[in-house]
């Protein structure tokens, strides 16, 4: 490889590892679990204190925050919180089965760089310099993981829903969480200047591997308390009646502990109190419960368990 294309190729892999030592402050992402509960509920999350320590902690020892429990508890919107109030930037990655390494990581942009080796004029083609030219930062796709990486200012990095991928994106995870770097063959290895603070979420569809676990601090998130439901519920429809919250947020409790195929989640309790509250509903009585059902249960044999089993008049 002649030598002014070694050292520009060197000096692009540099820039891309030290352009972002200049500005590089740490980042306090919080000064005390209460500081978490204060400034989440003032970006509209009311958090539990083991939600508080355990966010708090993750942003003071820069671990990945991995959230467990079923849908519609807040997982997502924990991330998005940590970012609001935090004013750091949110990068997402949403996991799905058959998300590749070119989708969270980094790809080449194959287009542009089969338009550079055309425009190149065939007779001054030298493979060598032209293939250099090609894997530089100018033909460089960077996806989520490796954009959070990179990035000077502070961010949320959230990989949304990792049970939904295979197994082995697991693996492409294992490199970014331990040593917030990527390696990129054809320039070099890129390290996180500023870690980016993690939150991963699952909904337990399948167990995560015991490596990436034992990378991350882990919680559980579960339907919260009545009382805690009820307050998450006037925060999002301020309108709401307290009466009504409070038959709303029983009423609910009562439907999780029938065995449904889907419970009710947070988000389908604040979807039903905008519903009672558009409908003008001042009492959630039976047929209420009845003509509004479906806002909360989605499947047709849960919609007749809750109906016998709450002994709703038939609508
Ligand atoms: N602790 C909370 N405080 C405020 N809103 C919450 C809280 N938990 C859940 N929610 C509400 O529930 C909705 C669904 O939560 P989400 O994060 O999408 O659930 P999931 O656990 O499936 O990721 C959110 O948009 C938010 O409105
Ligand atoms: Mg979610």
């Amino acid at each position: 490889m002649p030598s002014t294309v070694l050292r520009s190729r060197q000096r692009d892999a540099r820039d891309l590892v030290t352009r972002r030592t200049c500005d590089d402050v740490p980042m306090t992402w919080f000064e005390s679990p209460a500081d978490v509960a204060t400034r989440l509920q003032a970006a509209g999350y009311l958090a539990d204190a083991a939600t508080a320590t355990t966010a708090f902690l993750a942003g003071a020892l820069e671990k990945p925050l991995l959230l467990e429990g079923p849908a519609g508890v807040g997982k997502t919107e924990l991330a998005k919180a940590v970012s609001r109030a935090t004013g750091a930037d949110l990068v997402r990655l949403q996991c799905y089965e058959g998300l590749d390494e070119a989708r969270a990581l980094y790809e080449w942009n194959y287009k542009k760089q089969l338009l550079r080796i055309q425009a190149t004029n065939a007779d001054d083609l030298d493979w060598t310099r032209t293939h250099d030219e090609i894997f530089t930062e100018e033909f460089l796709l960077t996806r989520p993981l490796l954009t959070a990486i990179r990035r000077d200012e502070p961010t949320v990095l959230l990989i949304d829903e990792v049970d939904k991928t295979d197994v082995e994106v697991e693996g492409l995870l294992l490199e970014v969480l331990s040593d917030f770097q990527v390696t990129i063959p054809e320039l070099g290895t890129v390290a996180a200047v500023r870690r980016p603070y993690v939150v991963l979420t699952s909904n337990a569809s399948r167990e995560l591997s015991e490596a990436v676990k034992r990378r991350c601090l882990y919680l559980h998130l579960d339907y919260p308390d009545a009382a805690r439901e009820r307050e998450i519920l006037l925060s999002q429809v301020p309108d709401l009646d307290d009466r009504i919250a409070e038959q709303l947020v029983a009423t609910v409790g009562r439907l999780r502990d029938l065995e449904l195929k889907k419970a009710p989640s947070i988000a389908e309790s604040v979807d039903w109190a905008r519903t009672l509250l558009a409908l003008e509903i001042r009492d959630l009585d039976e047929k209420a419960v009845a003509d509004t059902l479906g806002v909360v249960l989605k499947h047709a044999s849960d919609h007749e368990r809750a109906v016998r089993e709450l002994k709703l008049a038939k609508s």
